[in-house]
């Protein structure tokens, strides 16, 4: 089901390589039918017409298709072909995060009742395998944390704009992604973080064993960002990355989605462009980290594949399906309010005596101590000037309170960046 970007590829692949993936599997595969939405679009791909319909029913509800291939995208109408393929006993793969991450459990019940596998590699980190790590790989550590950067699109636009020689703003490093097809033309998905937050739920529900919701994470975009920004990060010995975070903390799961400033010599800190990374934490295997090409045909083919050809095999040896662990306890999943961390504050002040003691003033009073400050930019002919503060490990809700409080002071002309510092 869908013949673009990904469908094109996995078409592509069962079509040139039949041979080397029946051989792969033990049973030959045949490609049977190719769902559109526009039957006379020009196809890149070498698909015979005669396999390409508009019709759902061709596929659903014919009984010698044993595996689904979704590649649509999006909830409507790709989510309810899911829940019909699984009900109608075909295993499913899908790289659908968006589905995925709203609708996992409804679908693996489904695939439960129904004796069949559901398998979403591509759904997060295009290439990279990390949903069968966690899935199987991984399964004896406790996860301690996941940090990942999850969106190529925010990783080009933010590699751009920290580009030491530019002066590169939000708006100009997007039109340049959106001219390199690295960003799509409504980029609010990726931008505001949406894209992030449903990777990071399916992420979040496999290494914890229970739903991790996608409302339950909290979630910021990249569009304040300001080039100024990423120069006193680079100065304060950081890079700033949209990073996808979740954590176990004291028996509680805490999950985020944000820019945030991360120490130069992290391996995060090194991923740039389309790239992605994620970086699990386990109870045995420690630090691993993950790094590849999380989008493009040929990575989230190699990923759809993968799960198509394991599906494969396990039906030749008649094996049954593999099951979702789930935990059956509940961990609570706690707001961000009472995330301990360091922050990275950037004010535009009145340039005159006293500003920073009225500052101190109310970050001490709510028990937030100043690591550094910086006074660069000053504005002499509009006695302005941008002062950057960041501080030691604070509790979220203080510092976004002592905020509220710094932006009504006299002095203050803006708060006009707040970023928390990771790792
Ligand atoms: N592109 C990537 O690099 C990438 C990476 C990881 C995961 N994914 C995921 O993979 C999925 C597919 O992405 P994509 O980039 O391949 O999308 P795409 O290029 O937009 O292709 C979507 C395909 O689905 C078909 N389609 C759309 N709506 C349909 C409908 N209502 N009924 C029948 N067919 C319909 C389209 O038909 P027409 O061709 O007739 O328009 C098209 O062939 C998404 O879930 C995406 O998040 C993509």
């Amino acid at each position: 089901m869908g013949l673009g970007v990904v469908g094109g590829g996995v078409a592509t692949t069962l079509i040139d390589q039949s041979l080397s993936i029946s051989q792969k599997i033990g049973l030959p595969v045949n490609l049977k039918k190719i769902l559109v939405r526009d039957l006379n679009k020009p196809r890149d791909s070498n698909v015979p017409p005669g396999l390409i319909t508009t019709n759902p029913e061709d596929i659903l509800a014919d009984p010698s298709i044993q595996i689904v291939v979704e590649v649509i995208g999006g909830t409507e109408p790709a989510a309810q072909y899911l829940k019909d393929a699984l009900s109608s006993g075909k295993h499913v793969v899908t790289a659908n995060k968006e589905a995925m991450a709203k609708y996992g459990p409804e679908l693996f019940d489904l695939a439960r009742q129904n004796r069949v596998n559901l398998l979403f590699e591509a759904s997060v980190g295009g290439g990279i395998p990390i949903v069968g790590s966690l899935m199987s790989q991984l399964l004896a550590n406790d996860i301690q944390s996941i940090r990942g950067i999850i969106n190529g699109t925010t990783n080009y636009i933010l590699t751009q704009m920290a580009d030491q020689h530019s002066e590169t703003d939000f708006h100009q490093a997007l039109a340049e992604a959106q001219q390199q097809g690295f960003a799509e033309a409504d980029p609010t998905n990726d931008v505001e973080g949406f894209d992030a937050v449903y990777k990071l739920s399916i992420l979040a529900s496999l290494a914890f064993h229970q739903r991790v919701s996608p409302d339950d994470i909290y979630r910021q975009g990249i569009t304040n960002l300001q080039p100024q920004d990423f120069r006193y990060a680079q100065e304060l010995g950081y890079a700033i990355k949209s990073l996808a975070v979740v954590t176990l903390e004291q028996g509680d799961i805490r999950a985020r989605v944000y820019p945030a400033l991360v120490p130069v010599e992290h391996m995060l800190a090194k991923v740039d462009g389309v790239y992605n990374a994620v970086e699990v934490t386990g109870s045995l295997c420690g630090q691993v980290l993950f790094h590849g090409r999380g989008a493009g045909r040929g990575p989230t083919t190699s990923a759809v594949m993968g799960d198509l050809i394991d599906i494969g095999r396990r039906l030749h040896i008649n094996q049954p399906p593999i099951p979702v662990i789930e935990s059956g306890h509940t961990l609570r999943v706690q707001s961000i309010d009472d995330l301990e961390t360091q922050y990275y504050i950037r004010l535009n002040i009145a340039d005159q005596p006293g500003v920073l003691a009225q500052i101190s003033k109310i970050l001490g009073d709510r028990s937030i101590s100043i690591a550094s400050v910086l006074q660069k930019d000053t504005f002499p002919d509009e006695q302005k000037a941008e002062l950057v503060i960041t501080t030691h490990p604070a509790r979220d809700a203080s510092v976004q309170e002592a905020m509220r409080l710094v932006a009504e002071l006299d002095v203050v002309n803006q708060v006009s960046n707040m970023l928390r510092i990771e790792g």
